[in-house]
């Protein structure tokens, strides 16, 4: 393919060498006229470990070119790779006018240039940008500006994951490749870029692709500071956090795994509200601040408080509320989250009609009785038998479980609104007029 790799900073020059050095041919395209005469001369304008032998290797075989030119980069290219920066505004926005002009560019060199190769170009996001770039900056300018034009031309996100310092190594090693679009042609031009590299090419919304590059980081951002907080009250208690998370990492079952990482409702139970609070004591006592782990539980109270929010939005007297345990399968209903629902439920006024397949307030004991009885005192009233009475009259469902007899009366009753707080009810139920997910 003839590719096109707009801006030749750290992802532009990796991304543009190494498809060179894998039989397409490249044009990469940099207004920074520094950049382009390094990689003329067949040197990499950043460092990268083994780049500058890629790029001389490719120059020297003809199959890499530079220019501060787009439209001689883009003259006859079947795609482009928008590679510019994505800088943070004074207020911490993404500065998209770098993304703005490079796309502006390829639409006249588009208009001006040899037209591709089947008549079809593709534009491909590879910076990263919030959801929302391609479908209302990307997509409506190629529109307004190549309208008219013999040429079909389609945009994408295709989210990099390359690090610095090992940014060869992790383009021919991605973890994995995605790519976000709403044209079918753009996605398997996209494949065909990528065919030499030994991993599939998975098509998915664009929005989805341009949010994966921002919870990924996000979430790296979050591990560092996870280990750090943990080490800074670990050092006060004469423990070494490195022989902690060592073993920490260990666990690939609960801890390094894709456990715990659906969105959904609250988490509760008996151990991980009362364990927090009690890290959070001891960071108190020992004067290290520990605001990762205290936003956890101010995370919690928003997602419990938004569903108060939402069933107040929907204009309702009586609520369903089908699920209240802190996990299906158990009838530990201490610090469940569904319980406080409950509860401020019923304090804001509302009938709240409640099923559980597992809890059974006779058989409860101990501690479990006693957090149910300080919570919700007249729980035996509120339970019902089956999952169509609890619905009975009810103009909202609240579901945190995918019981097969609740996903069937939620069918069959069919109420005027569901808030899915388990994203597990399926797309009979999914399908339902009134559905919300807590989360999407
Ligand atoms: N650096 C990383 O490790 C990394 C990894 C993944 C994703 N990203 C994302 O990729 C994007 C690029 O990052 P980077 O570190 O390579 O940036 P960079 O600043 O090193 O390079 C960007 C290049 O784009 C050029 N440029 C700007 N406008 C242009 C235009 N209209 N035409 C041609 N060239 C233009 C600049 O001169 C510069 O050389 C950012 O959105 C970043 O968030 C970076």
């Amino acid at each position: 393919m003839k590719v096109a790799v707009v801006g030749l900073g750290y992802v532009g020059t990796v991304t543009a060498a190494c498809l060179a050095a894998n039989g397409h041919d490249v044009w990469g395209v940099d207004v920074d006229a520094a950049k382009v005469a390094e990689i003329q001369a067949g040197r990499s304008p950043v460092a990268e470990p083994g780049l500058d032998a890629i790029v001389a290797g490719c120059i020297a075989g003809g199959t890499l070119h530079a220019t501060t030119s787009t439209a001689e980069a883009i003259s006859g290219a079947e795609l482009s790779l928008v590679c510019v920066g994505t800088p943070s505004t004074q207020r911490g926005g993404t500065d998209l006018s770098f993304i703005g002009r490079a796309v502006t560019d390829i639409v006249a060199a588009l208009r001006a240039g040899r037209p591709p190769a089947g008549g079809r170009h593709s534009v491909v996001i590879r910076s990263t940008v919030p959801p929302g770039t391609v479908d209302t900056v990307v997509s409506p300018a190629l529109a307004d500006g190549l309208g008219g034009l013999p040429l079909r031309v389609g945009a994408a996100m295709c989210p990099e994951f390359l690090r610095e310092g090992s940014g060869v190594a992790d383009f021919y090693a991605p973890p994995m490749i995605v790519v976000g679009t709403a044209d079918p042609a753009v996605a398997a031009a996209v494949t065909e870029l990528f065919g030499f590299l030994d991993q599939p090419v998975q098509a998915v919304e664009v929005r989805t692709a341009e949010a994966l590059k921002y919870a990924c980081n996000a979430f790296h951002a979050t591990k560092v500071s996870f280990a750090n907080e943990l080490a800074r009250l670990f050092r006060h208690l004469d423990v070494d956090a490195r022989a902690v998370m060592e073993l920490f990492c260990r666990d690939q079952v609960l801890n390094i795994s894709p456990t715990y990482l659906r969105p959904g409702f609250a988490f509760g139970g008996s151990c991980l509200p009362k364990d927090l609070r009690s890290l959070l004591h001891l960071a108190r006592q020992s004067g290290a601040d520990m605001p990762l782990l205290a936003g956890t539980l101010a995370t919690n109270e928003l997602v419990i408080s938004e569903v108060v929010e939402r069933v107040l939005a929907c204009d309702a007297r009586v609520v369903a509320l089908l699920g209240l345990s802190f996990k299906s399968n158990t009838d530990d209903l201490r610090e469940s989250p569904n319980v406080e629902l409950a509860e401020r439920l019923i304090g804001k006024g509302f009938e709240v009609r409640i099923y559980d397949q597992v809890v059974n307030p006779a058989a409860l004991i101990g501690a479990n009785r006693r957090y149910v009885e300080s919570k919700l005192p007249h729980l035996g009233r509120l339970l019902l038998r089956e999952p169509a009475e609890a619905l009975r009259a009810a103009d909202v469902a609240v579901v945190s479980t995918s019981a097969p007899a609740v996903l069937a009366a939620l069918e069959q009753a069919a109420p005027r609104h569901v808030i899915d707080l388990s994203g597990r009810l399926g797309s009979a139920v999914e399908a339902l007029p009134g559905y919300q997910g807590i989360g999407w």
